[in-house]
């Protein structure tokens, strides 16, 4: 879209992590929409990448399925190779990849000092290393083109804490000061970084699926420390990820926005 388009990409390529569900999927289509050249979809989960890539495609938008562990660091520098090659040098990145990494799910059930220290990496592996990662490997082309976006989603456990969750929560916070702290290197070549907070989200589910999940006492509960009493949507995240990418977004940096339905933490 081009035009009377508030978020204009500006025909810039982006590249998504972990944009195989959820959010990133969103997020990845939202920026298609809105005249990104090219999207190139991460996912550790090749099917998933593939598969979001091929709904880029059916939107008009060149696509292409870059399946990697944002943990390892030749592999983004591999995909940014090939992407360039056949897309254009991104100049826009989402660090979307996130929760206990590709391979476990987040079970917030004992205090830190309780917990097996194994598992402390698979959170900062994700959270906080992928970030580096895709950064270190896509500035460059920024640098080159004078021009970018750098968006990393992060978690309100990490801007107001969370019981349970301290080595997550330590992970999105780190992640969040390295926004903006390269956001202060890369001003004057116009790449802007910010950091968008979350607090629950919904995966995506059908209306009924979702009534049935919000109307248990434990979800009522939680919602009653949300201003707007739903979980958050995907839809919401690919909304101001996208703002903040677009061309009208170029004099916001080192900023991170929470987007949490006015959630409000308890003690
Ligand atoms: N879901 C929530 O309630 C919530 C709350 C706060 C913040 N967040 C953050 O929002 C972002 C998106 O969350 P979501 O719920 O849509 O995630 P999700 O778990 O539904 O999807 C994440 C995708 O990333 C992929 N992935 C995970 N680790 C990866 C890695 N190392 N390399 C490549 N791909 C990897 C997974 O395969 C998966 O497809 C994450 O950064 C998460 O930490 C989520």
């Amino acid at each position: 879209m081009q035009g009377s388009d508030l978020i204009d990409l500006g025909g810039q390529v982006a590249l998504v992590t972990g944009a195989g569900q959820n959010a990133g999927r969103a997020t990845a289509l939202e920026l298609a929409r809105h005249n990104a050249g090219g999207i190139a979809v991460n996912d550790y989960v090749a099917e998933r990448a593939e598969a979001v890539a091929a709904e880029v495609r059916a939107l008009g938008v060149p696509a292409l399925a870059v399946p990697f562990d944002v943990t390892d660091l030749e592999a983004a520098r591999a995909a940014n190779t090939a992407i360039t090659r056949e897309l254009g040098a991104a100049t826009v990145l989402v660090n979307n990849a996130g929760m206990a990494g590709p391979t476990a799910s987040i079970r917030p059930t004992q205090n830190f000092w309780e917990e097996d220290p194994a598992h402390w990496q698979r959170y900062l592996g994700t959270n906080l290393y992928g970030v580096y990662n895709c950064s270190y490997a896509l500035i460059p082309n920024m640098v080159e083109a004078k021009r970018g976006r750098i968006v990393t989603i992060v978690s309100d456990s990490g801007r107001v804490g969370e019981a349970k969750m301290a080595v997550y929560a330590s992970a999105k916070a780190g992640a969040q000061g390295f926004m903006r702290s390269i956001a202060k290197e890369l001003g004057r070549y116009n790449v802007t970084c910010n950091s968008v907070s979350l607090s629950a989200l919904m995966p995506d589910m059908s209306e009924e699926q979702l009534a049935e999940v919000t109307a248990s006492d434990h979800a009522k509960a939680m919602l009653s420390r949300y201003t707007i009493r739903r979980y958050g949507k995907s839809s919401d995240v690919a909304a101001l990820v996208s703002f903040l990418c677009s061309n009208a977004a170029e004099w916001i940096t080192g900023q991170t926005y929470p987007l949490n339905g006015g959630y409000a933490p308890s003690a």
